[in-house]
């Protein structure tokens, strides 16, 4: 992994590059994989962006005017788009592609908890989708074809009020590169860029995830209501005659604020949460069971002899005292640890370590729910 890490960022080694270029600076990778042709081809692209639980939009320019279309597209949508100027953008595409995955995986040399998705553009000559800046840290590899890319840092990021895609006002670029097949870009979260096709092509965008407090914090309050347990009563028996009856007495008030009081967000609670928050799995995914699963033994005997891999839908974390698989939270088995570890790091185990009762009873299980899969 060192030495592909190191290639795919221009000979820098993974803590150069955190250091050097992580949310700092621009970084340029001539032949980050080299002879890298894409993953898909445009039709199994249009195939992708033809599926509901699949997020997919098109946008189109004419002049200065900019529209959205969002998917699902049918296919014969394709055919009456014009020449130029358009690109389709299909996102989530690790979700659906062992090798979109395993291109995701290639960026392990940052925690998976901060890796978001692979999308796929799709790009006819001038097409793109106009200047503007993303929040989050992103890596633009090169498929098929050239794009040409402007970026710069500019503090003025005020958007377009006129158009239903976030267009930056104005636009001031320090930077010109075109990229190649295999060549890649990276950007820093806030950095203006606008990267436009000069021919027919695709790009492949690494993004990561970066949640606003806001978005946290609602996430943290949904995911507390629904394990909400209080068994406290409202109750007053020395209630007092009042002459007043639309005042609220003091006593009132300390009696709710004792029962509200009575939410606690312990450290060991957050830290849960955010296991469970790092591995929900998106709105769209679903897991497909297996028809006819293998009953236990069944799948001791296959899964030792050809290993398992997991889903490229499951999110599998962990930390000290637990682990975290879409969405929920588990206590480290007794036993087992290293394979655990193994699994959700390389996100595949050899059959010699599909071995033990309680071990082979838990991957059986998540084989079951469509988790994982026989290698
Ligand atoms: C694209 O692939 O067209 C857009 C990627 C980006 O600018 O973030
Ligand atoms: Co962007």
């Amino acid at each position: 992994m060192p030495a592909t890490a190191s290639t795919l960022l221009g000979g820098l080694a993974p803590a150069s590059f955190l250091r050097r270029h992580w949310q700092k600076r621009p970084l340029l990778v001539h032949r980050a994989i080299a002879g890298f042709g894409g993953l898909l081809q445009p039709a199994d692209l249009f195939a992708l962006a033809g599926r509901d639980d699949v997020e997919s939009r098109i946008v189109l320019r004419e002049r200065s005017r900019w529209t959205v279309q969002q998917g699902p597209f049918r296919k014969s949508h394709f055919k009456n788009l014009p020449r130029r100027r358009w690109t389709l953008l299909v996102h989530g595409v690790n979700l659906h592609l062992a090798s979109g995955d395993d291109l995701l995986r290639r960026f392990a040399f940052i925690s998976y908890a901060r890796l978001d998705d692979l999308m796929v553009s799709y790009a006819v000559p001038g097409g793109g989708v106009g200047p503007h800046f993303d929040s989050y840290d992103v890596f633009l590899l090169q498929g098929p074809g050239r794009r040409r890319w402007q970026f710069g840092r500019q503090r003025d990021l005020t958007l377009r009020s006129d158009l239903p895609l976030k267009i930056l006002a104005r636009f001031s670029p320090t930077s010109t590169h075109t990229l190649g097949p295999g060549d890649m870009l990276y950007l820093p979260p806030k950095f203006a860029h606008d990267g436009v096709a000069i021919d027919e092509g695709s790009t492949y965008s690494i993004g990561f995830r970066a949640p606003s407090a806001q978005e946290l914090g609602t996430a943290f309050l949904d995911w507390l209501r629904d394990r909400l347990a209080l068994d406290d009563q409202y109750a007053d028996p020395g209630l007092a005659a009042t002459l007043e009856p639309a005042r609220i007495g003091k006593g009132i008030y300390a009696q709710c604020a004792g029962m509200i009081r009575a939410i606690r967000c312990e450290p060991e609670l957050i830290q849960r949460f955010i296991g469970c928050y790092l591995t929900e799995p998106k709105p769209q995914v679903f897991f497909d069971r297996p028809g006819h699963p293998h009953g236990l033994r069944m799948f001791a005997v296959e899964g030792s002899r050809r290993g398992v891999h997991l889903d490229p839908r499951t999110q599998l974390l962990y930390d000290d005292d637990r682990i975290y698989i879409n969405g929920m939270a588990m206590d480290w088995p007794a036993s087992d640890r290293p394979e655990l570890k193994r699994l959700a790091n390389a996100r595949r185990l050899c059959g010699g370590d599909v071995v033990g009762r309680s071990w082979v009873q838990l991957l059986h299980h998540w084989y079951c729910d469509g988790y994982l899969d026989y290698d």
